[in-house]
């Protein structure tokens, strides 16, 4: 008689007792993906790297750091000075938080290149536009903790948004504060949501974008669907398993991303004023307003678009329709699965329309960056305006460009 290894006799106790070898199995060795992945591909696993750097890294912060009145700002000092390795704990989750929105951002942006957003994959996407939306609340509830006199203004500046909005505004913004003024009340309640709420929910939120993935496959660069051509078992032709091709492929590609990262987090953790802004490193003070209020980059476009909203209009004030068109530009690529009529996916393929309103996008994109990070003037201002428009004529056109552009025969089988 065969005996079996001690290794192989666990397992099979625990599968006669839950799906384990089925789960890797339907997850990663039996899981066929197109082969012609290409470094876009890599913003993915990526984001789950920096995922888990944020979730270790800020369980030890939180085991140093107080939430309570003025110990908040010298608790994140005390991390910084006294405690083993405090420095690098920090740096690494402030810098992941920025790295983190690199990552998103690049990985958007290839399901628009793409079309990854296209039927059968709405669902992958929505739920990813779910785990953006949960990512910018924590990176805004991260911003107030450590209290310095941007991270206070910031929150006054974004809270008091809400009191825009007709009729139930102002209440709305005290019970987001919970008090009438930004106070340790807030402070405390948004620590809670940063450590427990909302990472949990970006948890789940990740699981189920998995769930919803593998249950439909991945799309590729040339937008072909390898679920067409299969061999007598079954398998797609032009897909590998995940296991041990990608696998292997991916942990390439974190070593690599790991060697910028670290880069950052070692030699320009502060990135200029980017990543960690200068008056933050000062004390919240509510008598003492910055100079020149800015978000973090990775807000800055959608800041862009609130400040470019100058006028009144129906009876709202300004302020109403900035904070509309800002919610509506963080919200408006939830609708691109039903905005893109497109016989085609990938851009590969598409036309020369589809390729001059993508260019728009982009140019707009990193123009409202830049634009929300510096102070405004008459002219940024015009500026701002004409790229919002620009930003959210990307989408609204696209049921008429996508259309009428003339696009390519696509290949039966992806090319290698
Ligand atoms: C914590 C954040 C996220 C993690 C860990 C994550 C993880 C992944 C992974 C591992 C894949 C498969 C590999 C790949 O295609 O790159 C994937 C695919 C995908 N993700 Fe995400 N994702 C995140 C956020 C988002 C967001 C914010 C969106 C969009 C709003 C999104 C949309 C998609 C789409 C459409 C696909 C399918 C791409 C294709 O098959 O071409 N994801 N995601």
């Amino acid at each position: 008689m065969q005996t079996s290894s001690p290794f192989k006799r666990i397992i099979d106790w625990l599968d006669q007792r839950m799906p384990l070898t089925q789960t890797f199995e339907y997850h990663m060795s039996r899981y066929y993906a197109p082969k012609n992945f290409n470094f876009w591909y890599f913003f993915g696993v990526f984001s789950f790297v920096v995922l888990a750097l944020q979730l270790v890294t800020g369980i030890w912060l939180t085991m140093s750091y107080s939430p309570y009145g003025e110990t908040a700002f010298a608790s994140v000092e005390y991390i910084m000075r006294d405690v083993e390795f405090g420095w690098l704990i920090r740096y690494l989750h402030s810098t992941g938080a920025s790295f983190f929105f690199i990552v998103v951002y690049l990985h958007m942006f290839r399901a628009l290149l793409y079309g990854s957003y296209q039927k059968p994959r709405e669902l992958v996407w929505l739920v990813g536009m779910g785990i953006f939306v949960v990512l910018i609340a924590e990176g805004f509830c991260g911003y107030l903790l450590p209290w310095g006199n941007l991270s206070y203004w910031a929150a006054q500046v974004i809270i008091s948004l809400f009191g825009a909005i007709p009729l139930v505004g102002n209440d709305l913004a005290e019970w987001v504060r919970g008090d009438y003024v930004i106070s340790d009340i807030t402070r405390n309640r948004l620590f809670a949501l940063h450590v427990i709420v909302l990472p949990l929910v970006l948890i789940g939120l990740v699981f189920l974008h998995m769930v919803a993935l593998h249950h439909v496959g991945s799309n590729n660069p040339d937008g072909v669907d390898i679920k067409k051509h299969k061999d007598k078992e079954g398998v797609p032709l032009d897909g590998v398993p995940f296991h041990p091709y990608y696998t292997v492929h991916d942990i390439m590609g974190i070593a690599a991303f790991l060697f910028v990262f670290c880069a950052v987090v070692f030699f320009a953790p502060e990135m200029g004023g980017y990543f960690l802004e200068l008056p933050n490193f000062e004390i919240a003070n509510p008598l003492k307003t910055p100079e020149h209020i800015a978000p973090v980059w990775y807000y800055a476009p959608f800041y862009a678009m609130l400040r470019a909203a100058t006028y009144p209009f129906l009876g709202l004030d300004a302020k109403f329709w900035g904070f509309v068109v800002m919610f509506g530009g963080v919200l408006m690529p939830a609708a691109l699965p039903w905005l893109d009529r497109s016989k085609v996916r990938s851009i590969r393929y598409k036309g020369v329309y589809t390729k001059a309103m993508l260019a728009i996008f982009v140019v707009s994109f990193v123009m409202l960056s830049w634009l929300g990070t510096v102070p405004p003037s008459e002219l940024r201002t015009l500026m701002a305006q004409f790229f919002t428009l620009m930003y959210f004529a990307f989408f609204m056109l696209m049921p008429w460009y996508s259309r009428i552009d003339q696009t390519r025969p696509v290949p039966e089988r992806v090319r290698v």
